[in-house]
């Protein structure tokens, strides 16, 4: 993922939008509790999802959002290590809800917050960690998150190829003849027009599976006015189309303002009147995103997607 703090302009507020029980938040990480409890106190957001890239959930949105976990990056011994299955199946076990799981983080991507897993290596864990949390409890996969970059469609195509000669080698002991998976999650970052085409060319090209998720997205790049007009078009469109099951937005600048108050994007995506806050530039929230890259978990700011 990349930000770029958009130029500070006022624009028109923005017009509410009908829920959705599609939008989830991404949630990099909790600037402070106050700021989590934007989402948390929300009553009309209980029910719905969130993701932090990990394992595990955030300690102060446990029990309140449905928790995803992710498998941020690869193990350390990938033919051995069984550390993300044990950790999800003693959440089902404690009696948490997870009904969904993530696979890799921008895994094409050896920069910039990217995962830079092989093909091989992520098919590999495919095998050993997510299929069996699928068998043992349920559990629907989300392939890996490349970026949107054409490198991005190569390596989830030699992902899927690199399942194949597993299960070849292994004389195809299991029921998929590839990598299975339930869902494939996108991230864009760009106009509203290359989001649109981006997922087509997945839903195009990955006719087999009928469910996508947009796990990261944003308009790069973009002043503020830019920014509101695309929240308007891709949350409506997104809501619309039938394949699209779930989607959060990249990025607290669009939605909290520096003082922890909804801007019009944020109310608009939590279906709330406009607020006519906009997010005041300076040089710390610069800062805050620019230390982003490459540093999950570590940056200080909520996000929500
Ligand atoms: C969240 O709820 C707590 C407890 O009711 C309250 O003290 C706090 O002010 C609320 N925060 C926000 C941001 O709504
Ligand atoms: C469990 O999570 C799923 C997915 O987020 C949700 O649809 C379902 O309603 C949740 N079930 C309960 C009992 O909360
Ligand atoms: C293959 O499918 C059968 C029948 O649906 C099921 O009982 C079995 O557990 C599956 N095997 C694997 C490895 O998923
Ligand atoms: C789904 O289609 C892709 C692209 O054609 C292919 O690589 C993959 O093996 C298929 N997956 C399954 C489970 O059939
Ligand atoms: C997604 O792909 C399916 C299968 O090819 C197709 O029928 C459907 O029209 C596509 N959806 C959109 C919104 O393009
Ligand atoms: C957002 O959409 C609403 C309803 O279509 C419109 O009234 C409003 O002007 C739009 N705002 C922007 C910034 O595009």
């Amino acid at each position: 993922m990349r930000y770029i703090a958009p130029a500070l302009l006022v624009a028109a507020p923005l017009v509410a939008a009908t829920a959705s029980s599609k939008r989830g938040l991404c949630v990099v990480s909790t600037e402070t509790s106050q700021d989590d409890a934007i989402w948390t106190n929300d009553t009309d957001l209980s029910g719905t999802w969130y993701y932090n890239y990990a394992a595990v959930p955030t300690p102060d949105y446990k029990n309140k959002l449905n928790f995803v976990p992710m498998l941020w990056g690869a193990p350390e011994d990938p033919a051995n290590d069984m550390s993300f299955y044990n950790t999800v199946s003693n959440l089902i076990q404690e009696g948490q809800n997870i009904t969904y799981v993530l696979g890799f983080n921008e895994p094409d991507g050896c920069s910039s917050g990217g995962s830079c897993v092989s093909a091989a290596t992520a098919a590999q864990v495919w095998k050993k960690q997510f299929e069996p949390l699928k068998r043992d409890f349920g559990v629907k996969l989300g392939a890996p998150a490349v970026t949107g970059a054409p490198t991005g469609f190569n390596w989830l195509a030699n992902w899927f190829s690199e399942c194949a000669a597993i299960e070849a080698s292994s004389g195809g002991s299991s029921n998929t003849t590839s990598c299975e998976v339930d869902f494939i999650p996108a991230h864009w970052y760009g106009n509203f027009g290359g989001l649109a085409s981006h997922l087509g060319q997945i839903n195009g090209t990955y006719q087999n599976i009928s469910a996508i998720w947009v796990t990261e997205f944003a308009c790069a790049d973009c002043t503020l006015e830019d920014s509101q007009t695309f929240a308007n078009q891709s949350f409506e469109y997104l809501d619309r189309i039938p394949y699209m099951q779930k989607y959060s937005y990249f990025g607290a600048f669009p939605l909290l303002t520096e003082k922890g108050k909804l801007t019009d994007i944020g109310a608009l995506y939590l279906n709330k009147a406009s607020t006519g806050a906009i997010p005041h530039g300076s040089a710390s929230t610069i800062a805050k995103f620019a230390g982003w890259g490459g540093l999950v978990g570590a940056a200080v700011f909520w996000s929500l997607l």
